[in-house]
């Protein structure tokens, strides 16, 4: 099968197109003729040798898929051979960047025949992370207001809908007029260029913005430095939920900034969510079905063949994504 495979870890140029053999499913296991393969920071830092989970080179990337069912393993049951369905997998030897992958059955759930493949494959990582973080974690309701960062990212633009449908209010901070502009397209109340306000500069606008309370919810898809910002945000009683550290840099933290508040800092790692029994399959089945009926518009915002991983990974490391890159992997 052909598959692109990181021969050693480095930058975007390590990511390269190979044939290699066809992978069997063996007991408990699925084969999935990979259609679309999701693109995420997680592949990138995979590449790049800094993932908690990436074991050694060679090795092929890729965390989430959507796809046709190719063979099912012995004792599977519930899941066949032709079915469409998405898959998650980043507890074992990560691989979607191939045409075929596979995938313990646990981690495989059935599409509904309205989600078209290239958008499902961004459900199992980036929405369904959005998704646990808002709603089992900060339990968002109508009466909160959430501040989004990164919120034209692959997390954020899922999580300003999510937040949005819950009925809260919800504020925007991205890193550029067009990405703020096209957060309030995806229905954020309130936007906040980050490039125009830095550091203090934004902490003090999402005060103004929440009548000097402070918000109730944090998603803090950035980390790093930026987390100490979070902490400022929050108002009394919020929940700050931290799942990122994009720049891969330490956060200085003042505990003055959030006890005082009785505020909760919550933190959300999916890959070990599962190690420790998290099964994803109840709500990725209800995420699609919210896609399915048009809930939700997932923003596939650049398609590439699956030979082009590496033009996939600069333009994800550029920072100019608005939600997801996808590669085209097989036919449909
Ligand atoms: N813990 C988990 O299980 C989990 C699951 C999914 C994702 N994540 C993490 O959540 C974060 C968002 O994921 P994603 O897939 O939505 O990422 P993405 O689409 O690549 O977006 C990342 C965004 O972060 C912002 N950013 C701020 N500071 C940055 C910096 N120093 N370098 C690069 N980007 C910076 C940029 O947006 P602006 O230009 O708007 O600032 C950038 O576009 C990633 O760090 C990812 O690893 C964690």
């Amino acid at each position: 099968m052909r598959a692109v495979r990181i021969e050693e870890f480095g930058g975007p140029e390590v990511l390269v197109p190979v044939e290699v053999p066809d992978p069997v499913a063996g007991p408990g296991q699925v084969l999935v003729k990979v259609v679309a393969a999701g693109v995420n920071r997680a592949d990138a830092l995979i590449r790049a040798g800094v993932y908690h989970r990436a074991g050694r080179p060679p090795l092929i990337p890729g965390v989430e898929a959507a796809g046709i069912v190719a063979a099912v393993g012995e004792g599977v049951t519930g899941i066949g051979v032709g079915q469409r369905v998405m898959a998650l997998d980043g507890v074992n030897a990560p691989g979607f960047y191939a045409e075929l992958a596979v995938v313990p059955a646990g981690q495989v759930t059935i599409l509904p025949d309205a989600v078209d493949l290239t958008e499902a494959a961004t459900l199992p990582v980036a929405w369904l992370s959005a998704w646990y973080c808002l709603r089992s974690l900060a339990k968002v309701t109508k009466d909160d207001t959430v501040v989004v960062k990164a919120a034209a990212s692959g997390v954020g633009s899922a999580a300003v809908q999510i937040a949005a449908e819950a009925g809260a209010r919800v504020i925007a901070v991205a890193g550029s007029p067009e990405k703020t502009a096209w957060a309030a397209e995806l229905g954020a109340h309130v936007t906040l260029d980050a490039s125009a306000h830095p550091d203090d500069a934004e902490v003090e606008e999402v005060l103004r913005l929440t009548g000097g309370r402070g918000a109730d919810v944090v998603l803090d898809t950035v980390g790093g430095r930026a987390f100490g910002r979070s902490l400022r945000e929050i108002g009394h009683g919020g929940r700050v939920v931290a799942l990122a550290n994009v720049a891969l840099e330490p956060s200085t933290v003042d505990t003055r900034d959030f006890y005082p508040k009785n505020a909760a800092v919550l933190g959300f790692q999916l890959t070990n969510l599962q190690i420790h029994g998290y099964d994803p399959r109840a709500d990725l089945r209800e995420l699609a079905d919210r896609v399915a009926a048009g809930t939700y518009r997932v923003a596939v915002e650049t398609v590439l063949p699956l030979d082009q991983a590496r033009a996939a990974h600069e333009r994800l490391e550029r920072r100019d994504n608005r939600g997801k890159i996808v590669l085209a992997v097989g036919e449909n």
